[in-house]
């Protein structure tokens, strides 16, 4: 029976070739003709849409001799000043941010950014860290006129220990690119995003990143075994020689790891990477309710157990945004209140499928799952998970998107989302006309690792909707005990937020870390804490 749903969604539907499972970069999103942007429409001042967070008096203003300087150590192509090109680093993905921002840095080498921070520390200058710009609480860009300090340039690959799987990079070489090389060697890299064609991996580690496979491969608290960072005075510490096992003092390289740029610039990395599963199965499956969603999960994990690679869930109003967007054959030809999506990988490919398909095949007749497709090919594996890596651009191309993610026990991650839907329908500010601000309010996420992405589409940026939602949202997270930041951060969306999470010893400890490391507070100011 599972096989002829299997046959009836994959053989009436010609799945969209996929060229690469990344988002495209800014500056292609500003030229596309199939959005709305253009880089005339420009985004609020974060300054004017805040306007309760002033410029810090003691951070001094760039002047003529500091261009000077930084002239002096690094090559001309490397000083950004044009009002147009900084309008890349200045604006964030959601297009929710911008910062004034006069000159981005893009030093080469370790040695540079050492200098810069010398000389910013020295001179009171702020300074804000910024990878590929994907972030996704506003973090990554200025907020004032604090220098950009980009990575982009630090792009080489250091080395890969083909019998070990460690391998060493600059932090600014791209995930795909990282993951690509990798791939040539047999191994992973042991986190895989959407937004993987832009981001950078010392972007992912300065954020934490979870991702579609935390599940499988863990943290990268777990993976990454050194980092080479530049303190705010100039100072660089190493550890990326570091070996897999190592007990002596106290494990630095933590602090850095989610830190969001507040405490050092992290210019190298060394990760730990598993052997590339040689086959890699994806379902995409119809359930009738999230409680459907959550017996699905509990089934997979006993009876795919190690061949588990990933399990995300989306609801309806999700995937009708990513209909709307992709404007291609739908994988199910009939609705669900819920779909999942469930990756297995592993060492063998036909021993991998016919686990898959028994799995499916009792989850069916035990009616956990009403409808289903299984790849067939590459291609079409690709399509499905566009399906859900899509999303987060199909929530923001109408205009904007509230994103609010967050990590709740399973039993409560969904009520979120209905609890935020009823709170807007309430207000009077959703609804399905321009007099409108929100489109709708949808649910997805890494469901397997209790990650909920509660995000709310929205046709304009108003103050009532962030109004309504904020801090309702934080509020009824921490009433469930969950976390108000799962995998994004704090940035600048969240940094009052902290305490709904955080305790107030806790979050003193943080300030001393910050107090001691970045005393002129230089790195990423207005964020974070
Ligand atoms: P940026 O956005 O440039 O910076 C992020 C933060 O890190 C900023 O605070 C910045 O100051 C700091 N930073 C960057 N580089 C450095 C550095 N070298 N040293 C010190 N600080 C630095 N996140 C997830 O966790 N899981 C997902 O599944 C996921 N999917 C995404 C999908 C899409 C389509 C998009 C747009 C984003 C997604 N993100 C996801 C969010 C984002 O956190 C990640 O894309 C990534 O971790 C950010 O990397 P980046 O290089 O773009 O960093
Ligand atoms: C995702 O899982 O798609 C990302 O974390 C991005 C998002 O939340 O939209
Ligand atoms: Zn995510």
């Amino acid at each position: 029976m599972l096989r002829q749903i299997i046959k009836r969604g994959s053989s009436s539907v010609v799945l969209s070739s996929r060229i690469a499972r990344a988002v495209p970069s800014r500056a292609a999103l500003f030229h596309s003709s199939s959005t709305q942007y253009s880089a005339s429409k420009t985004v609020k001042l974060t300054a004017e849409s805040y306007p309760n967070v002033k410029r810090d008096e003691r951070y001094a203003t760039l002047e003529q001799s500091d261009i000077d300087y930084f002239k002096s150590i690094l090559p001309e192509n490397a000083l950004i000043q044009d009002q147009d090109d900084l309008l890349f680093y200045n604006e964030d993905w959601m297009r929710k941010y911008r910062g004034q921002s006069k000159l981005t840095l893009k030093p080469k080498t370790t040695e540079q950014v050492s200098q810069i921070l010398k000389y910013a520390n020295e001179r009171n200058l702020a300074v804000v860290p910024q990878g590929g710009n994907t972030g996704l609480v506003g973090g990554s860009v200025p907020v004032f006129d604090e220098i950009v300090l980009s990575l982009a340039n630090m792009n080489k690959i250091r080395s890969l220990d083909t019998t070990s799987g460690i391998f060493k990079a600059d932090s600014g070489v791209v995930l795909e690119v990282a993951d690509q090389h990798l791939a040539e060697n047999g191994y992973i890299f042991p986190l895989d995003l959407g937004a993987k064609g832009s981001c950078h991996i010392g972007g992912t580690v300065a954020t934490n990143a979870g991702g579609l496979r935390l599940l499988r491969y863990g943290s990268l608290h777990g993976s990454v075994l050194g980092l080479e960072v530049v303190l705010a005075n100039g100072k660089i510490v190493s550890s990326i020689d570091a070996l897999r096992k190592d007990n002596t003092g106290y494990d630095l390289k933590q602090l850095f790891i989610g830190s969001e740029g507040t405490l050092g610039v992290i210019t190298g990395l060394s990760i730990l990477c598993p052997p590339r599963p040689k086959n890699f199965n994806v379902a995409f499956l119809g359930v009738e309710s999230y409680e459907a969603v959550m017996k699905t999960f509990v089934k997979a994990k006993s009876e795919l157990g190690e061949i588990l690679s990933a399990f995300e869930f989306m609801d309806e109003s999700c995937q009708e945004l990513a209909k709307k967007h992709l404007k291609t054959a739908y994988p199910l030809e009939e609705q669900h209140p819920f779909y999942i999506l469930i990756e297995t990988s592993g060492s063998n490919g036909e021993h991998d499928l016919e686990k898959l398909e028994a799995f499916l095949e009792s989850a069916f007749e035990n009616e956990v799952i009403q409808d289903g497709v299984i790849a067939q090919d590459e291609t079409q594996l690709k399509g499905l998970w566009n399906w859900r890596e899509q999303i987060p651009e199909a929530c923001q191309i109408n205009g904007g998107v509230y994103k609010y993610d967050v990590s709740l026990p399973l039993s409560d991650l969904y009520g979120l989302v209905d609890a935020a839907r009823e709170r807007l329908t309430q207000a009077g500010l959703l609804g399905d006309t321009e007099d409108f601000p929100v489109i709708d309010a949808v649910g997805y996420g890494h469901v397997g690792d209790g990650n909920l992405h509660l995000n709310v589409a929205v046709r304009r940026y108003e103050k009532s909707v962030e109004k309504a939602l904020e801090p309702f949202v934080y509020e009824w997270v921490s009433s469930k005990k969950g976390s108000i930041s799962a995998e994004h951060g704090l940035g600048f969306q969240k940094k009052n937020y902290i305490g709904y999470t955080k305790s107030q010893p806790e979050i003193e400890m943080m300030k001393q870390l910050k107090q001691l490391y970045d005393p002129n507070a230089i790195l990423n100011p207005y964020k974070y804490i």
